[in-house]
């Protein structure tokens, strides 16, 4: 689907949370959704990225918050709820990946309990935040941002793969919950895409609109399992050949 398609399509997705709203996957999905008439809440810590985003529309909402605060996230939920009460779409987006292994000196406590924080906790905590606001909604979806790295693990990203998987399984778990509630909880599987996350490395990365573009696509038609572009291929390796998919993904 191209720009001029999606600007055309009805906006039918309510006011969104995009976390990781300032850079790559998720400043893009927060442009496209606006540009398609979706009111976005754009959360990122990036102040100028922030200013860029709200200058683009004013159907974005900037929304300045460290993730890392996991203390901070019911009462930041609590807040976006009363402001924005058609908040009706969580998207988990933010994340960050320390290329790193754990024997590496500048691996330590503080930097895996931050990324555990960010990928992980946050995710869980925004969602248990704001579902008792989308079970109340005639309908309203969660979407997770996943990867191949939640099945087979990245060499020297071993803390990202395991929050990539623990996201996986909680995305499982927290949709059977949702059986029979308005709230539709959807799993996004990323490729390699080109954003700063992926800078310096790969080949054959998808741009950032693309895959945006495709999630949003996904969305729209509806999909519990969305997997963009290559990531597609992803159930069919897993089932036969998972030690081609180990070894491509060991690699990153
Ligand atoms: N790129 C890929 O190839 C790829 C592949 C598979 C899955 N994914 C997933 O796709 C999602 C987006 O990735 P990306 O490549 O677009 O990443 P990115 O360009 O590095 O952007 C990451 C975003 O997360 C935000 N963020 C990081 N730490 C934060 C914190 N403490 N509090 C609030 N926001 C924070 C950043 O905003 P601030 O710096 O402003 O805080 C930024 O907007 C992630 O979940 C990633 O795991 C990406």
């Amino acid at each position: 689907m191209n720009t001029t398609a999606l600007e055309q399509t009805p906006p039918r997705l309510p006011c969104t949370l995009v976390t990781g709203a300032t850079s790559g996957i998720g400043r893009a999905l927060a442009l496209q959704l606006a540009d398609a008439g979706v009111p976005v809440i754009a959360l990122g810590r990036n102040p100028e990225a922030l200013r860029a985003l709200a200058a683009h529309s004013p159907l974005v909402t900037p929304c300045a918050a460290d993730l890392a605060q996991i203390d901070s996230l019911p009462a930041l939920a609590a807040r976006l709820v009363a402001q924005h009460p058609g908040l009706g779409c969580l998207v988990n987006n933010a994340a960050i990946q320390n290329d790193l292994r754990l024997d590496d000196a500048r691996c330590d406590s503080a930097c895996i309990r931050h990324e555990v924080d960010v990928n992980l906790v946050a995710p869980m905590v925004l969602t248990q935040s704001l579902l008792h606001h989308l079970q109340a909604r005639g309908s309203a979806c969660i979407v997770n941002l996943s990867s191949g790295l939640a099945h087979a693990p990245k060499r020297s990203a071993a803390v990202y793969s395991a929050t990539k998987a623990g996201l996986h399984l909680f995305t499982q778990a927290l949709r059977v919950q949702m059986e029979g509630t308005p709230v539709r909880v959807v799993e996004a599987v990323m490729p390699l895409v080109d954003t700063p996350m992926t800078a310096g490395r790969g080949r054959g990365k998808l741009p950032a609109e693309q895959a945006a573009r495709q999630l949003i696509a996904g969305l729209r038609a509806g999909q519990a399992d969305i997997r963009i572009g290559k990531a597609r291929w992803l159930p069919w390796l897993q089932r036969w050949a998972p030690g081609v998919l180990a070894r491509i993904l060991q690699r990153g």
